[in-house]
Parts: C-alpha cells; structure tokens; sequence
C-alpha cells in the first residue's frame, strides 16, 4: 500500500477534504446571515410604514381607510398585532391561531414572545392615545435562519458516506491481500509437508537410520503441519468444531512450556468440573494463546517471570472468559489500544502482527471480544479474552 493513496486515511486528502466541507458550510452560514440581516431589516423597516399609516390615518379627517386595508393586505408574510394601549389585540394578520386555543390568551402570549423579540412600534394617536404594533419576523427569516445548518448537515451526511464507504473498499482490499496471501502460503507449504512425511516414513521402515533423528524431524514435520493448518484456516472461513477451550489451552501450553525459557514459570487455573466446550477453530485458537504468551514472555526484561492463565465463567454465563496475566514491563496506558493495531511494534524484530491477529480470530471468527484488562508499569498485564458459549 502506498504511503499517500488517495483514501480518506491519507492525512492530506483527509484534512483536505475536512477543510473544504468547514470552508463550504461557513461561506453558507455567513451567506445566509447577510441575506437573513438583509430580510430582517426589510421587514422592520416595512413594520414601521405600517406604524406611520396607522398613525396617519387616524388622526386624518379624510377617508383613507381604504389605504391602511390595502397597505395590511400588501403585508403578507410578517406576523403582526395592534393592539391599544393596554395590550388587547385589535387586529392581527398573518397568524394562525390554532383551532382549539382560546384566542385571546393566544394573542396575549404571543404578544409577550413578539415583545421579547422586538420591541414594538408606538402608534401615537394623539391626545395621549397610543396603540402599539407587535411583529416578529416573517417565517421566512426563521426558515432561512436555519437553512445553512440543514445545509451543513447533509454535507455532513454525506461526508461520512464517502468516508465510510473509501474506508471499507480499503478494509475489502486489505482483507483480500491477507486472506489471498495466508491461503498461498498454506497451499506452497503443503507440497514439501508430504514430501517430508513420506521421507520420515521411509526412515522409520529402515532400521540402519538413527530412530531419534526420525522422531526429531517428525516433530519438525507436526510443528510445520500446525503452521500450515493455521494459515490454511485464516486463508478460508474457518470451520469452527465443538471444543473445549481449557483443554486446548493445557495442549498448546505443554507445546509452549518445551520451547520457551525454564525461567518462565506457567500456571493454568480452571475448574475441571465446569464445561467449556464450545465452537472453536482449535489451530487458530492456540494461535491466539501463543502470540500472547509470546508477547508475555517478550515483556520480561530479564527473560524470567510467570504466566498465569485463568479459564472461568465469565459474569454474563454465556460466555467463557480467559485472563492471561503475565509479570512483564507492562503497557504504558497511552498504548492499551495501539497494541492490537497493525504494524505497532515496539520490538527490534517484531511486526507488529500478533496482536492484530489475534484480534481478528477472537472477534471476526468467533464473535468474542480481547482487550487489556489491566497493566502495570514493570508490574504485569492482563490480558482478556470472551468466547461465547454455543
Ligand atoms: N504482554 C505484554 N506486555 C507488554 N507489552 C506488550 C504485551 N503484549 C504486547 N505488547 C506490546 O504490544 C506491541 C504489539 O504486539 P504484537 O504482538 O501485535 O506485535 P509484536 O509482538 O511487536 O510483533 P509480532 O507479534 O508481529 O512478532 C508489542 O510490540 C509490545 O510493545
Ligand atoms: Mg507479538
């Protein structure tokens, strides 16, 4: 994979990308608030004509109703209410009073929300009279008011679409690549397996070999047999059997416990009584259990400590919970996740790979869950790993 592809985990074309969509949604915010200033003072200043006509044609001796009608009927979009000087509504125009509210008390709440919004308009009548004009902005101020953030979050929406869908053709891809290589690996391997065995069975027919060099390399040919089945399951949908998961562990620790230090001690806790059968992929189980007893032993500075591995019922009681504890450097808390990432190393010769994989056995193939339960800074890890129970 190369460095900078174009996917969103690029960090260019990601921040790029972020960017422009902060870019687009600010220009349309601060759009819109020109157009909703412009609207707002078109509105006010329209309220206040209607004020002065009002005024106007009340204290006028002429006839000049016909010009308030026809100025109110003009106004066809901001709410408005005239009220006298007490605040009783006299008229109104461009609201809607629901049909089972009682209108006057409508009227009256309304006007303490117009209040609130705008101060109203004084309509001075003369001889002390007043009426006075509340208004609030039409509905479509309020619309556009809320447009650019509707606008913002399809943008949003849609940024998270493009986003999820480059990065599950990337998951798809890698998938491929991990999945194409392990099954090729397995395949290139079988070849020279049976070659191997037919050889051990030709040295065992004939007793001028030395016999222990044939179980030797038998041992050899079981172990590769193991690696082969490994890559083999991983490289397919692996074929899960009823198994039970304290005595895989015991049979993949007396492996481990011949090939790593005596000065690691190993110890497995579990209730013979208790039934932990489940579906398991047995060679990809243990895989899981030696990467992480590989890790543990890899976290002991000195080359000695202990393993203790617990096999129980976990609280929810279907499922069982396996804790592998080891007595090494520990994780400083800013890595606990960084671990199971691909490629996070903080060996010379590692690849960063074990845990990775074993996070996709336990999670992917056998729906459980692992995680650091717990580490300590030159005290010890935790390990936690849930099957379900099936
Ligand atoms: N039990 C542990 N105690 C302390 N650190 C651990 C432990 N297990 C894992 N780590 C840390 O997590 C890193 C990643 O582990 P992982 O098994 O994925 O890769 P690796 O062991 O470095 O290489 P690989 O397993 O591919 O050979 C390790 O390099 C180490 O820093
Ligand atoms: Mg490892």
């Amino acid at each position: 994979m190369p460095q900078y592809s174009f996917t969103p985990q690029n960090p260019f074309i990601r921040w790029g990308i972020i960017a422009f969509a902060v870019l687009i949604g600010l220009v349309s915010i601060i759009y819109t608030n020109m157009l909703v200033n412009k609207l707002v003072d078109r509105e006010q200043r329209q309220v206040d004509l209607f004020a002065k006509v009002q005024s106007f044609v009340v204290n006028s001796n002429e006839n000049t109703t016909f010009l308030v009608t026809e100025f109110v009927d003009a106004n066809y979009f901001i709410p408005v209410i005239l009220t006298d000087d007490k605040r009783n509504p006299i008229s109104w125009r461009n609201i809607e009073i629901p049909e089972d509210a009682n209108k006057q008390v409508y009227l009256k709440e309304l006007i303490e929300e117009m209040q609130a919004e705008r101060k109203p308009i004084v309509v001075d009548l003369g001889e002390n009279m007043k009426q006075y004009i509340y208004y609030k902005n039409s509905k479509l101020v309020s619309q556009l008011r809320y447009f650019p953030y509707i606008q913002l979050s399809f943008i949003a929406v849609l940024f998270g679409i493009i986003y999820m869908v480059f990065s599950a053709a990337r998951k798809d891809e890698q998938n491929r690549v991990w999945v194409g290589l392990a099954k090729e690996t397995a395949h290139q391997l079988g070849t020279p397996l049976s070659s191997l065995m037919a050889w051990v069975e030709y040295m065992r027919a004939d007793d001028s070999f030395d016999q222990s060099v044939a179980t030797e390399i038998a041992k050899d040919v079981q172990r590769l047999e193991m690696i082969t089945a490994r890559f083999s399951s991983i490289g397919s949908i692996p074929i899960l059997k009823q198994e039970n998961i304290a005595e895989s562990i015991d049979s993949i620790m007396n492996y481990l416990e011949k090939r790593i230090s005596k000065k690691v001690k190993i110890k497995i806790s579990y209730d013979h009584q208790e039934n932990f059968v489940t579906q398991l992929n047995k060679s990809l189980f243990e895989w899981v259990i030696e990467n992480l007893c590989k890790n543990a032993v890899d976290a002991m500075p000195t080359g000695a400590g202990s393993i203790f591995i617990a096999v129980e019922k976990a609280k929810d009681k279907n499922m069982i919970q396996i804790d592998i504890t080891d007595t090494g450097k520990g994780i400083p808390i800013n890595q606990i996740k960084t671990v199971f990432k691909a490629g996070f190393t903080t060996k010379k010769r590692g690849w960063g790979l074990g845990l990775t994989l074993a996070q996709r056995i336990i999670e992917e193939y056998h729906q459980g869950k692992i995680w650091v339960l717990r580490s300590e800074i030159n005290v010890g890890t935790t390990f936690r790993i849930l099957l379900p129970l099936k």
